[in-house]
């Protein structure tokens, strides 16, 4: 949540942050404001209420310089307006700051060190370059060590700054406590920026930041210190991606393209994860330690979890191993009796989300290990894990999830058939999954094949609704729960996954003339039941609908997938929920890829 970008050094400073921006507008899209300086004391900071592109339109082509900074925001503290935008300035016009994350003890800061001044927002983080100015004024001391002081006096608050001041105008301060930040280095320029894919343009040569440390950049030099001040040397990582990965190219949506994308992630799950013979493969390590684990926790959040919930029938089927997943943010401050030998696995796109890390963080702390399973390649929880595995999914863009869940059930896949097979499991044995992913693949592409017809049922079915249910059991109940996630969140139609049997116990009630009711029926034992269930919900004049496995299927279904192994049949069905979501959003006027007070990337708790 908010982007964050910062360049030192090259005459296209303007250019280059607009770009970033531009890039960086999934981690949040209420306000933006830019910060340049042009190194003769001529300096420009625009701020614009709205999109990247609304601030766009209010830089004219005046504003100029070599050393600046830009931010894209996700309101946490005041609502969006221009005043509560960043960069935010202190009271003397010398100091300006851009900040992703949130100041837990602001309020205590303010009444200690600023009664006296008049702030000009609701926000944080002007209270943090308040006081750094406050302190280079009162105390005499430099740029840096008000910083540092500051940093201190905020403690473990999230934080990614981006500082500069305007007596040192090719300069700037950088810090980072759990908020993503990575520096890229560039021929006599250094940039900064929170996602590696808003500098890819101009550079592919980046370097890691831990929290506590602080960076100070000018063009030609990066100067990392860590808390004590002393200085540490760290090489660049050369990140091999292009640029062009995470452009939309030709289609009207990212989302639309991320569902067009998925046949090839499951290929490239293939590809990356199975040997010549077919076999898949995982690390040796990771091995010894799932086998040695009597229970696996999946921690995951959103998409993720639901996931996650797919991952947890995957590991008990397959290997025998107790598993469940769990959502973070309640894991992390109510967290469950864990067994004698716990492995966790956590699930994130982002690899960043705050919610996440705190339990990772926490168990870390406590000893044991775990897995990572992301799209980004060093993200937090990348690193912070014992082991990482890669999703292989490409930069996921649009906010709503579409192929990091479909690839995190495929990586889960590979994983428990390995763990299936070491523990002598005849049912990880005989489960062919790189034929499977082979023919989830062909499934894939006839169901995007044929966008019309999804096109058609969100304008038949779905545009003019208040609420919308999906309804399953077991596998096709875990399903439910992403399907109904993905239509609520891009086309704000109040939609619930309800596991099929509890309807009667209480979602039933909701059921009204014409609410459409989708009934997913992937799974043998207990179509029939769930068949039961939405004739109930007919009978109270629901317009039902189902998605069904073609070996279950009959004449007046509406959906028929390919036949693929039961367990992998969410890999499928949630295709047309992906699609039958896009074109309800589409049609109803709405920002697909960046719906109302979302963002990607949810980087505070
Ligand atoms: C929904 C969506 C979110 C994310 C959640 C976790 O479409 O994208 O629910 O799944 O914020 O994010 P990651 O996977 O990055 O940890």
């Amino acid at each position: 949540m908010c982007g964050i970008v910062g360049v030192t050094g090259n005459e296209n400073a303007v250019a280059m942050l607009m770009e970033g921006l531009r890039r960086l507008e999934y981690r949040g899209y209420d306000s933006a404001g830019i910060y340049v300086n042009d190194q003769s004391g001529q300096d420009y900071l625009v701020k614009e209420k709205g999109r990247v592109a609304d601030l766009a339109k209010a830089i004219d082509s005046k504003v100029h310089g070599s050393t600046g900074i830009a931010h894209t925001r996700w309101a946490t503290h005041g609502q969006p307006s221009i005043a509560n935008a960043h960069p935010q300035v202190s009271a003397d016009g010398r100091f300006y700051l851009v900040h992703n994350g949130v100041i837990e003890n602001y309020r205590e800061l303010t009444e200690t060190y600023l009664q006296d001044v008049t702030l000009a927002s609701e926000t944080d983080t002007e209270v943090v370059v308040q006081l750094i100015a406050r302190f280079v004024e009162h105390d005499h001391i430099t740029t840096l060590e008000a910083f540092r002081k500051v940093l201190y006096l905020i403690g473990d608050s999230a934080y990614g700054f981006l500082l500069m001041d305007r007596e040192q105008p090719d300069t700037l301060y950088v810090a980072k406590n759990k908020s993503p930040l990575l520096v890229g280095v560039g021929d006599d320029f250094n940039v900064v920026c929170s996602d590696a894919i808003a500098m890819l343009k101009y550079t592919h040569d980046f370097i890691e930041m831990q929290d506590g440390e602080i960076m100070i950049l000018t063009p030609g030099n990066v100067d990392i210190e860590d808390e004590e001040g002393n200085h540490i040397a760290r090489e660049p990582f050369h990140l091999d991606m292009d640029a062009s990965e995470a452009d939309k190219g030709t289609y009207p949506h990212y989302m639309l393209k991320e569902i067009d994308d998925q046949p090839a992630v499951m290929r490239k799950i293939v590809q990356t994860y199975f040997n010549e013979d077919g076999e898949p493969q995982i690390d040796g390590a990771l091995l010894t330690d799932l086998k040695a684990a009597d229970r696996l926790y999946i921690v995951a959040a959103g998409t993720s979890w639901h996931a996650g919930l797919v991952g947890a029938k995957l590991f008990e089927r397959l290997a025998h191993v107790s598993a469940e997943a769990f959502v973070a943010s309640e894991f992390a401050y109510d967290t469950p009796m864990l067994s004698e030998h716990p492995f966790f696995i956590f699930l994130s796109q982002s690899g960043e989300t705050a919610d996440s890390r705190e339990v990772l963080t926490q168990i870390k702390a406590a000893g044991y290990h775990s897995l990572t399973l992301t799209n980004v390649q060093n993200s937090t929880l990348s690193r912070e894990a014992t082991y990482t595995m890669a999703l292989e999914a490409g930069p996921e863009i649009a906010v709503a999830s579409t192929k990091a869940y479909t690839a995190q059930i495929a990586v889960e896949a590979v994983i428990a058939k390995v763990l299936g097979e070491t523990l002598g499991q005849d049912a990880a044995r005989d489960f062919d999954l790189a034929n499977q992913l082979g023919l989830v693949a062909n499934g894939i592409q006839a169901l995007v094949d044929q966008k019309e017809v999804f096109e058609e049922i969100a304008k038949n079915n779905f545009v003019d609704q208040r609420d919308a249910f999906y309804i399953g059991r077991g596998i096709d109940y875990a399903l439910s729960l992403e399907a109904s996630l993905k239509l609520k969140e891009i086309t704000y139609i109040h939609s619930e996954g309800v596991a099929a049997g509890e309807l009667k116990h209480g979602p039933i009630a909701l059921i009204e003339a014409g609410t459409p009711v989708i009934g997913v029926i992937t799974q043998a034992k207990t179509a029939g039941l769930t068949r039961s269930n939405l004739a109930e919900t007919a009978a109270r004049g629901s317009h039902i609908m189902t998605i069904v496995s073609k070996s279950l299927a009959n004449a007046h279904d509406d959906i028929v997938l390919e036949d693929i192994d039961e367990l992998l049949s969410p890999l499928l069905a949630i295709i047309p929920a992906q699609l039958i979501s896009y074109y309800t959003s589409l049609l109803k006027g709405l920002d697909v890829d960046k719906p109302r007070n979302l963002a990607k990337s949810v980087t505070v708790q």
